[in-house]
């Protein structure tokens, strides 16, 4: 009992602690005038991910904003995005949102066509933006580490290549151009060869020559270069290049942009990814400074108080259940009853690993996931057959983790 005391008290003092250090860690955004440049990215619906995107973008953002990057923040945003998601950008964040319809994707009936990138062409939205000289287009599972300014002096069109024959889409720098839009629109309707069929296939087949392009370094007395350009490194960093040594170095060029092109599962703001991938870590220090918890906080704590009683209850059930599973005469049915007990406690906990998965905001750091993970897979401490009467009575998700072998 001291011990599951324990644990509770410091689920609580956990969650206060992130209460109290992320409110001071939210900024409120002035508006921004008009610039000459923008960083730009793309917001659209239909997926999985919707809302971790949008938190993601909004933490990128912000993060951009931090840096006091001399540029408008832009998100182009598909007209089925929430006009509160939208509200909440443009308000809270700063950003100026470009509304626009989906382009259709004629590549959808490739054979290797992955449909989570259906609507990633809306990035060729980017060349639409024609009130800008430059715009750096962005994916939102970019972490910036420090300004990258210096990429509007770029040409009419820059990358990184972070496979050695491949440039990556995840951030590039382009010319906005209503006839290289118009072009691109144009040749999406020819099909154009397009290995992926997502935004990433098109452009490295609409700028197939890009590795023979001279690598960029911008001029020092600030003037923009015309042309196409490789980009150093350092502004695409892959986050897997940093386990290599454990720390980032790239020794030319800048160290300015980390990049997670990893599978969509280990995204940096996932709770559970951070074991695997410690940089998710970074991501959620920048979100812990700029956007902070609260949205989800709400969420966390209500669920964390529910499983803090559900874990008083089955405390104070203990007694009786002890009765209904011992004092009787062994016989066929109770046999039975035992057998079947023992099924649904091991369904229940498998489901108390799996449950947490759905339930708990995707989004939350580390500690917080974690803490309600275990909080949900508490009472580790119970014997086999309170498990197995909380299993058929009470909630699946208080079931035991490292008992269940015992049941058997
Ligand atoms: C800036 O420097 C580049 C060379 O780096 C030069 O070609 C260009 O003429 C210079 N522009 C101005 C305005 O001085």
């Amino acid at each position: 009992m001291e011990t599951r005391l324990g644990f509770s008290w410091r689920i609580l003092v956990v969650l206060a602690a992130i209460l109290a250090g992320i409110e001071c860690g939210v900024v409120a955004e002035k508006p921004r005038g008009n610039r000459r440049h923008a960083y730009a990215s793309m917001m659209y619906m239909g997926t999985p991910r919707d809302y971790e995107f949008f938190v993601a973008t909004r933490v990128m953002m912000r993060s951009l904003s931090k840096l006091r990057v001399d540029a408008d923040l832009v998100v182009i945003a598909s007209i089925d995005v929430p006009s509160r998601w939208l509200r909440a950008l443009k308000e809270e964040d700063g950003v100026k949102v470009v509304r626009v319809e989906n382009l259709r994707n004629p590549y959808e009936k490739q054979d290797n066509f992955n449909s989570r990138f259906k609507l990633t062409l809306n990035k060729l939205y980017a060349w639409s933006l024609v009130a800008y000289d430059r715009v750096v287009m962005l994916d939102s599972d970019n972490i910036f580490l420090q300004r990258t300014d210096e990429l509007f002096q770029c040409g009419q069109f820059c990358a990184v290549f972070i496979n050695p024959c491949i440039f990556h889409t995840g951030l590039f720098v382009l010319q906005p151009s209503i006839d290289v839009f118009n072009n691109m629109l144009h040749e999406l309707e020819i099909g154009r060869e397009n290995p992926d069929g997502a935004d990433q296939g098109f452009l490295a087949s609409y700028f197939p020559d890009l590795l023979d392009r001279p690598m960029f370094h911008p001029p020092a007395n600030g003037s923009k270069l015309d042309g196409f350009y490789r980009l150093p490194l350092g502004y695409q960093m892959d986050a897997s290049y940093y386990y290599l040594k454990l720390r980032w170095s790239i020794p030319c060029g800048p160290n300015s942009v980390i990049t997670f092109p990893s599978a969509p599962w280990l995204k940096p703001w996932y709770w559970w990814s951070w074991p695997v991938l410690p940089l998710g870590l970074s991501w959620h220090e920048q979100r812990r400074k700029n956007l902070g918890y609260n949205s989800e906080l709400l969420v966390m704590l209500i669920q964390s108080a529910m499983y803090l009683g559900i874990l008083a209850v089955t405390r104070l059930v203990r007694p009786s259940l002890t009765k209904l599973c011992y004092n009787r005469k062994p016989e066929k049915s109770i046999a039975l009853l035992h057998a079947s007990l023992k099924v649904a406690g091991i369904w229940s906990i498998v489901a108390a690993y799996t449950v947490p998965f759905f339930l708990v905001p995707r989004t939350v750091h580390p500690v917080l996931g974690l803490v309600s993970l275990s909080a949900r897979l508490g009472s580790s401490d119970v014997d086999c057959d309170q498990r197995l009467f909380t299993a058929r009575t009470v909630s699946s998700h208080t079931m035991a983790r490292e008992s269940w072998d015992l049941c058997l």
